[in-house]
């Protein structure tokens, strides 16, 4: 049996990027074999460009396809409970978009559904990927990094009116959220991967760049886990898009490339405390193997998954907890009160977040 699976693209939007970074770097893993659009134009384009042999506009086509392995969600975001649930229980292996769902409630609802299904479901962080983060994330690992200080994450990115003539983007029923959700998730999903998971959680979030229902500035002062501290800024009005996140570790500081959507791949800046650390770091680093950015890397992952040759590289858990995060910065930032994670079924917005008149 050929180890190559077949996929299908839901979504020509951020889809092709999975389709020009994912799947054609890696087409001894993958072969995308239908492509799926309510927008007829869009899909026969995409159809067309990447010679895709089915394109329709019914996802259901999808689920009835006997020789499909994977289905591969980049619709709105509104639009990817029903069509994971679906997919998982078409007996399909999933990827999808972030974010995966609106609400604590319908992730637990997925995590219980991937666990009686017979396919494996990956969320999407590609933001994870590449050599500058992934070897920030070995020296961490390590141990050589030793006890975390403080970190600060910053998503400072510019999005403007013509970005919110898309009729999903800037709604509460459809975005689900705003910059939290769609923009800024990715950076603050970097500072738990590196540093762990968020304890409690002081947020503010408020609207000043665009006439929108949903925030687009937010800031966060938290504790993690380990007890080190974190401050998290994101705005859509930055005149200089940068993405950046800056660790002090004890033996070592780092701080990422300020590439707003790839600050993984370039060469991250890493200070070391002494000559010692610094030559404990260029051991371990000695055999190095390049790490290909975003899509092209979690994709190959996924697929190593698939055959049994590694875990799942992003998980529903690490959904969760990005979605725990947005669920908290919107309580604190109501109720001005410091919120405490992990977030239960009994947390007032774990059914949703989305403010009453709007959902
Ligand atoms: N990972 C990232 O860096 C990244 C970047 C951009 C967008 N996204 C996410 O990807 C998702 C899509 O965003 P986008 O910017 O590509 O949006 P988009 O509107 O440009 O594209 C979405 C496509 O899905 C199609 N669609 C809508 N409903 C559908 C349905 N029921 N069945 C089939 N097709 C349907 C639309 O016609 C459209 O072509 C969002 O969740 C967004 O947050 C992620």
């Amino acid at each position: 049996m050929s180890d190559i699976k077949t996929v299908a693209i839901v979504g020509c939007g951020i889809g092709r990027s999975h389709m020009t970074e994912g799947y054609l770097p890696n087409t001894d893993r993958f072969k995308v074999v239908a492509v799926c659009d309510i927008n007829e134009e869009r899909l026969n384009g995409f159809a067309d460009e990447f010679e895709i042999p089915l394109a329709t506009m019914n996802f259901d086509d999808l689920l009835a396809m006997d020789d499909l392995d994977i289905i591969d969600i980049c619709t709105p975001p509104m639009v990817h409970r029903g069509q994971v649930l679906a997919a998982l229980a078409a007996g399909k292996n999933v990827v999808c978009e972030k974010p995966l769902c609106g609400s604590l409630a319908e992730i637990d609802e997925i995590i219980a559904a991937e666990k009686s299904a017979k396919g494996k479901l990956m969320p999407i962080f590609q933001y994870r990927y590449g050599d500058g983060i992934q070897r920030a994330k070995a020296i961490i690992e390590s141990g050589i990094a030793g006890k975390p200080y403080v970190a600060t994450a910053e998503t400072l990115w510019k999005r403007t009116a013509d970005y919110y003539a898309v009729p999903w983007r800037g709604k509460w029923k459809t975005e689900l959220g705003g910059v939290l959700m769609t923009h800024s998730i990715h950076i603050h999903d970097i500072l738990t991967y590196l540093m762990g998971p968020i304890a409690g959680l002081f947020g503010r979030v408020t609207t000043r760049v665009n006439p929108i229902e949903v925030e687009d500035c937010i800031s966060a002062s938290c504790v993690l886990k380990s007890g080190a501290l974190a401050s998290l800024t994101a705005t859509l009005g930055s005149q200089e898009e940068t993405s950046r996140v800056r660790f002090a570790f004890e033996n070592v500081t780092i701080e990422s490339d300020h590439d707003p959507y790839s600050p993984g791949a370039k060469p991250w800046r890493i200070i070391p405390a002494s000559p010692e650390i610094e030559a404990k770091i260029a051991t371990l680093l000695a055999d190095w193997q390049p790490v290909a950015p975003r899509f092209t890397s979690q994709m190959a992952r996924f697929h190593d998954a698939l055959l049994g040759k590694g875990p799942v590289p992003v998980t529903t858990a690490d959904s969760r907890q990005s979605l725990e995060i947005v669920t908290a910065f919107y309580h604190s930032s109501e109720t001005h009160t410091e919120v405490l994670l992990p977030l239960a079924p009994d947390h007032p917005k774990y059914r949703s977040w989305i403010p009453a008149g709007f959902a």
